[in-house]
């Protein structure tokens, strides 16, 4: 065999294309968009625009990196949706024109369902991979949900936020806090010197397994808000424990839907995929649980938590060995479920 699948991803506002052969990564390129930190977000239309800059060299890397031409490819993944329109245009647009110039199959690949098969992308580095059936919470700025993986192609959505994501609630509170965006990584280093304990926030009470991060975000809004009235220079002298406390009450939250989803269905392999999954409070959270529980846990690579072509790649490699490819009139979608 030598099956080459060469992945596209410009859902957001990371340009990425990876290759891989027969399942195994070779080549994995991202160009993540530094113009968004000045705007405090995700700038829809800069995104576009950075996308056309960066989706030609990044390709080229990509397959040079892999040592590959490519007039050799076997097939062109490429992310669908859901995500920015105008970002997805650029993407699809572009893996149709080459699937076609190179007379090869397209296809499209779910950005959510990319996230959770991250867990199989294999390459230098061996790491155990999740059995079927297992469950997957997937986090990122745009989504929070918990998934029962039944296959590569039969993924089931048994909770989501009914609001924010986990991600968006992480990046406000930050912005809130003056610290930039995204807010994530900043929480995160911050938190690792704060006391976890100082503050408390509101937490949600919804007896399916859906999620809400709204109440907390208002929470932290009008906590802040009277603190700082009292102390202008409150946050300052308290960003690390008010971080600390953030990221514990998001944490909480996130673990609680999931060990009850995990002992109402029984099952004890359980995987973080999307951009929160970089935590370290997270990532602890789910070492607690292998030990306390006996999950077998599945977390991924930093490389693979954010937005990557190497997911969408491996994907694609699953569909192509289904011989399930996209024609050419596929469009884009800014919003779907997994499927
Ligand atoms: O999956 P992702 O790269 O993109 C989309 O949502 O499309 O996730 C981005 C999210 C952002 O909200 C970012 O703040 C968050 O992941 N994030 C983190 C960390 N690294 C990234 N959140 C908490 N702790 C982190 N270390």
């Amino acid at each position: 065999m030598n099956d080459l699948i060469l992945g596209i991803e410009s859902s957001c506002d990371d340009t990425s294309a990876a290759v891989i052969r027969d399942g195994r990564l070779l080549s994995n390129v991202v160009a993540s968009q530094a113009v968004h930190e000045a705007y405090g977000g995700v700038v829809p239309e800069l995104a576009s625009r950075a996308h056309q800059q960066n989706i030609v060299p990044v390709v080229s890397e990509a397959l040079k990196r892999a040592g590959v031409k490519a007039d050799e490819l076997s097939a062109v993944a490429f992310t669908r949706g859901p995500g920015l329109m105008g970002s997805l245009l650029v993407g699809v647009s572009f893996a149709k024109g080459l699937a076609l110039s190179l007379g090869i199959p397209m296809i499209d690949v779910n950005h959510l369902q990319a996230h959770v098969l991250a867990h199989f992308i294999k390459d230098e580095e061996e790491r155990p991979q999740p059995r079927f059936p297992f469950l997957c919470l997937l986090v990122s700025g745009g989504n929070s949900q918990i998934i029962v993986v039944r296959d590569t192609d039969d993924m089931e959505v048994i909770g989501q936020t009914i609001d924010d994501a986990a991600g968006e609630a992480i990046d406000k509170c930050s912005k809130v806090m003056g610290l930039g965006y995204p807010g994530g990584p900043v929480i995160d280093r911050l938190a690792r010197q704060g006391d976890a304990s100082r503050f408390t926030f509101s937490k949600p009470h919804i007896a399916s397994y859906d999620y809400s991060f709204s109440g907390l975000k208002t929470s932290f809004l009008y906590s802040l808000r009277k603190w700082v009235a009292e102390d202008p220079d409150f946050v300052e002298h308290n960003k690390a424990d008010l971080a600390a406390s953030l990221e514990r009450t998001v944490v909480e939250i996130l673990m609680d839907k999931l060990r009850r989803a995990a002992k109402d269905l029984k099952i004890r392999d359980v995987a973080v995929a999307g951009g929160v999954s970089a935590n370290t409070g997270l990532r602890e959270a789910f070492k607690e649980h292998a030990e306390r529980l006996g999950w077998n846990i599945f977390i991924p690579k930093f490389g693979y938590t954010t937005d990557n072509a190497a997911m969408v790649a491996i994907t694609g490699y699953y569909k192509y060995l289904k011989k399930d490819f996209c024609d050419v009139t596929a469009p884009a979608y800014s919003r779907t479920t997994i499927k």
